[in-house]
């Protein structure tokens, strides 16, 4: 029968209790919610005793929670263990976690205590947990640092206590695979007992090894691991879950173990993590980043076109992502041109996709990402036609805790100059304001976002923004120093696209016209 490995997914306890990722009672059920839905067999829903509000939030989920195991974590002390139980009890499937430290540097700078009284207290907590609840799991806090014969003696001593799940956590991310694997196969075969009981990794990522080192132990023998959404926790984050599970999926014929997760509510698990918790996740973050199934190499669009399987080595609906994109860059080539436009209804002709791709590359030295927009002006030959555009010449914006914020534009239209001003709830609001008296088009700002693209006081901000006009969005993009005249810019953009399509769209009709008149 094929061999398992359970998903523990400690997002709530572990990851929730660092820095920038705390959640309210409410987010922590979603997240909760969502973890079912994603199949995990474990939920540690939090550490009861740390707080009243954990207590609550742990409480809750315990009852929610319909199908997966929800564990309350506990110090090897009554107090703790207690409160995890007086939490969990409600739990269709309860599961209490105890822990202590079993490193001598612990023992001696944190706890101090002797080995024997580490071990008396293990196997009390133990004992207590499972006088409460079936299902005990003990964990050994900075195994991978500990004496290996006093690491077999406390784990020989929690199993005949009643613990049927170790955990051998890397708690500060200092093993290497190789070694973190050797201390799973070294317990498997000095400890009797361990074979009938699950082992368990923990791994934190100080040396970005914690998938690595998860996977060690899986290969010697871990049958559960444990591990985060987005792999947030302490320091530089726990094991990413995300990660841990689809390489046991992708690369199954080597690792050779089964999982139970759903795969496929991995990107929703980690976009919802992303929104309650503000904590974004990097562009190239393996399988959830937003460049994980994106590709703007030439080669490697044209491969990809021809089979995903050149340059994929999983679909991103696997994952829970609709498609793979193709990024139009200036790494791009023909081929991914081509399948671009034909998805905006444009079939060109090898001559017109020749013309479109040299346009393309010299707008694509000049911008990171080309839009669809651009794509649809370089085929309508909008490129250039400047003097159709309204220009940003001037702007001065005075705002303050007691004034209201006014901006005075200044903006050119071929050889045309128009100065207005306005006021507003802000400075931004007023500056759009005052473009709309100049230009007589009102819009409707519908998403405004700022992100800052360099380092430092004196950063390059990058105002993105999507306005309406007439029923229609449009996008607008700018880069400044100074985010008011960055906003005001890409509100141009915008605005100045609308212009260009109300443009073109009634040339066409004027065209349809003369035809129509021609026929009578
Ligand atoms: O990293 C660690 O050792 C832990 C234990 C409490 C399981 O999180
Ligand atoms: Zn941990």
């Amino acid at each position: 029968m094929e061999q398992r490995v359970f998903v523990f997914d400690t997002t709530l306890r572990d990851g929730e209790q660092s820095p920038g990722c705390s959640m309210n009672l409410e987010e922590k059920v979603r997240m909760a919610r969502q973890l079912e839905q994603l199949r995990v067999d474990v939920i540690e829903a939090g550490f009861p005793i740390a707080s009243a509000g954990d207590y609550e939030a742990v409480r809750f989920i315990a009852k929610t929670v319909e199908h997966s195991t929800v564990a309350a974590l506990a110090r090897a002390v009554t107090a703790d263990i207690d409160r995890a139980w007086d939490a969990i009890q409600y739990a269709r499937k309860p599961r209490i976690h105890t822990f202590i430290a079993t490193s001598d540097i612990h023992l001696t700078h944190k706890l101090k205590k002797t080995r024997e009284q580490v071990l008396a207290d293990a196997v009390a907590a133990v004992k207590y947990a499972r006088s409460l609840c079936e299902e005990v799991e003990f964990s050994c806090e900075d195994a991978s640092r500990s004496d290996l014969d006093f690491l077999c003696q406390i784990v020989a001593a929690a199993i005949d206590a009643g613990a049927s799940i170790i955990n051998l956590p890397d708690t500060v991310g200092y093993a290497v695979p190789d070694e973190y694997g050797a201390m799973f196969r070294a317990i498997r075969e000095r400890v009797p007992q361990a074979s009938s009981v699950v082992l368990s990794a923990h791994c934190h990522n100080d040396l970005g090894l914690a998938v690595a080192n998860s996977l060690a132990a899986i290969q010697n023998g871990a049958r559960q691991v444990e591990c985060t959404i987005n792999g947030i926790g302490e320091r530089a984050g726990n094991a990413a879950l995300e990660e841990i599970v689809m390489a046991l999926k992708t690369r199954k014929e080597k690792l050779g173990v089964g999982i139970n997760v759903n795969t496929e509510e991995i990107y929703k698990s980690s976009k919802l993590l992303s929104s309650l918790t503000g904590m974004l996740v990097q562009r190239n973050k393996a399988i959830v980043g937003a460049n994980a199934f994106a590709h703007e190499a030439g080669i490697h669009q044209d491969g990809l076109l021809k089979s995903p399987i050149t340059y994929e080595i999983m679909t991103p609906q696997s994952v829970g992502i609709r498609h793979s994109t193709l990024v139009l860059g200036k790494h791009s080539g023909r081929h991914a041109l081509r399948q671009r436009y034909t998805e905006l209804g444009y079939e060109l002709s090898g001559e017109e996709l020749e013309r479109a791709y040299q346009v393309f590359c010299s707008i694509a030295d000049q911008k990171k990402e080309i839009f669809d927009e651009d794509l649809i002006a370089i085929i309508e030959d909008r490129v250039g036609d400047v003097d159709d555009y309204y220009q940003l010449e001037n702007i001065q914006v005075s705002s303050g805790t007691n004034i209201r914020p006014t901006a005075t534009i200044e903006l050119r239209l071929g050889d045309q100059r128009f100065i207005d001003s306005a006021t507003g709830d802000g400075p931004v609001d007023a500056a759009y304001k005052a473009i709309e008296r100049i230009t007589n088009v009102v819009g409707k700002l519908m998403e405004y976002s700022i992100k800052s693209v360099s380092l430092g006081r004196d950063a390059i901000g990058e105002v993105f923004v999507r306005a309406e006009f007439d029923g229609l969005l449009f996008n607008g993009r700018a880069v400044s120093t100074d985010i008011i005249t960055g906003s005001a810019k890409a509100y141009l953009e915008a605005l100045n696209r609308f212009l260009a399509a109300k443009k073109r769209k009634s040339l066409q009709q004027k065209e349809e016209l003369k035809e129509a008149s021609v026929a009578i």
